[in-house]
């Protein structure tokens, strides 16, 4: 006996829950411009003392420490920073 295919109610309900489930993880247009701005920020400051490190190395948490804690290491106007600690935490 073939297994029954699954009711169109039983696939529609499937299919809202991973589309819902994508755009609860939607960045925010401000996000979304925030992490294009920092990706090109990152290589040009995080590189001049050290080598750049990737976003995947430290958790979101721990890169709110060290971005703040670089801020005081270098001149860096605090909206480049937030652009690049946006960067830094979604691209892991
Ligand atoms: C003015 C120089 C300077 C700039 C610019 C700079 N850093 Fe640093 N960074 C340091 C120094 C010095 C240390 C090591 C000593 C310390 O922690 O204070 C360090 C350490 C670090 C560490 C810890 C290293 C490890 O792997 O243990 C991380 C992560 C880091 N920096 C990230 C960044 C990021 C991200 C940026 C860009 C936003 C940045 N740094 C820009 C000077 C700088």
């Amino acid at each position: 006996m073939r297994p029954t295919p699954p009711s169109l109610l039983t696939t529609l309900s499937i299919v809202l829950a991973l589309v819902s489930r994508v755009f609860a993880f939607e960045p925010t247009p401000d996000q979304r411009r925030l992490f294009i701005e920092g990706a090109k920020l990152w290589p040009v400051y995080c590189a001049q003392c050290h080598n750049a490190r990737p976003g995947s190395q430290f958790s979101p948490s721990q890169w709110d420490a060290i971005t703040m804690h670089m801020r005081t290491q270098s001149i860096m106007p605090a909206k480049n920073m937030r652009a690049i600690k946006e960067f830094l935490q979604q691209a892991r």
